[in-house]
């Protein structure tokens, strides 16, 4: 899985995602983050159709939404996102949200696409430890990747450490924290340092964390910006001040999945 790849939440369908996807694709991104939720996944598989990259070089993700979820259901909107995006296979598929009383039926069916091979890997986003324990309960198929709300003010610690123990590849949603807090004097001082910018110093915390990120942008100078960080090093004690920001739950910029309006 690329360890950095665009997030399209808000782009709208047709021209503007179309250019956004396509800019990153000729920029060297080969991961694209998507979901039916979205209402673009047509414009991704236009821009992905007329890129000159084989297909099997992209990493493509989408999603299933609140109301699609249950056994049948899932099965039928995993076909819907296909034909949206015009692709034979999925390499990531995620169940969006943990919605209660559903998410275990949703489970079953990612595990019978993922059986079928018509997805390459299967995952949750915003699961808590409890919302796993409960899903890995009855499952055959431990998530492999788990897309949550991560950056330097919500550090999700427990999260992480569950996934960790678990073997699940733990996801950063709003990397950036939509550019809330770029002026945090720390990031400024080593942006300074690395003559980088606050937000590719998140970004590399992040890669330093073992953490995919999916960064959204729909300006090409930024999606550049935001794929270039792999040319430098923080060093522990930097990380640790990084790491100072977290605020925990009060560092949320998106909804606790706990209190979701499902
Ligand atoms: N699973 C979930 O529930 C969930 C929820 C939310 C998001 N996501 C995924 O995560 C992706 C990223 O999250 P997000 O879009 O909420 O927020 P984000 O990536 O943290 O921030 C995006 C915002 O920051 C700006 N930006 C991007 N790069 C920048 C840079 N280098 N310098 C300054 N500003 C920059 C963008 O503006 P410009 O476009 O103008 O550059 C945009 O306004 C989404 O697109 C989506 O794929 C998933």
């Amino acid at each position: 899985m690329p360890r950095l790849g665009l997030g399209v939440y808000k782009m709208e369908d047709g021209k503007e995602v179309v250019e956004a996807v396509k800019s990153a694709i000729e920029l060297g991104y080969r991961h694209i983050d998507t979901a039916s939720f979205y209402g673009n996944e047509e414009g991704v598989g236009k821009a992905i159709k007329e890129s000159d990259i084989p297909r099997e070089d992209l990493f493509i993700t989408t999603k299933v939404w609140n109301d699609e979820q249950g056994y049948e259901n899932t099965l039928e909107a995993f076909d819907r996102s296909l034909n949206k995006l015009g692709l034979d296979y999925i390499d990531l598929y995620l169940i969006h949200w943990p919605v209660p009383g559903k998410f275990t039926d949703t489970w079953k069916a990612l595990e019978k696409l993922y059986k079928d091979g018509k997805v390459k890997a299967i995952g949750v986003s915003n699961f808590l430890p409890h919302h796993l324990e409960e899903l890995m309960k009855d499952a055959e198929i431990t998530p492999m990747v788990n897309q949550i709300e991560l950056h330097p003010e919500l550090h999700q610690q427990q999260t992480r450490e569950f996934c960790a123990a678990n073997g699940i590849q733990v996801e950063a949603w709003s990397p950036l924290a939509k550019g809330k807090y770029f002026d945090a004097p720390v990031l400024k001082e080593l942006a300074e340092k690395y003559e980088k910018t606050p937000a590719q110093i998140i970004l590399r915390w992040d890669f330093q964390n073992d953490i995919v990120a999916i960064p959204k942008s729909t300006n090409k100078d930024r999606q550049q910006q935001n794929a270039d960080i792999f040319d430098f090093e923080l060093t522990e004690e930097e990380i640790k001040r990084i790491d100072e920001l977290n605020l925990d739950e009060k560092g949320r910029t998106g909804p606790h999945p706990d209190e979701f309006d499902y």
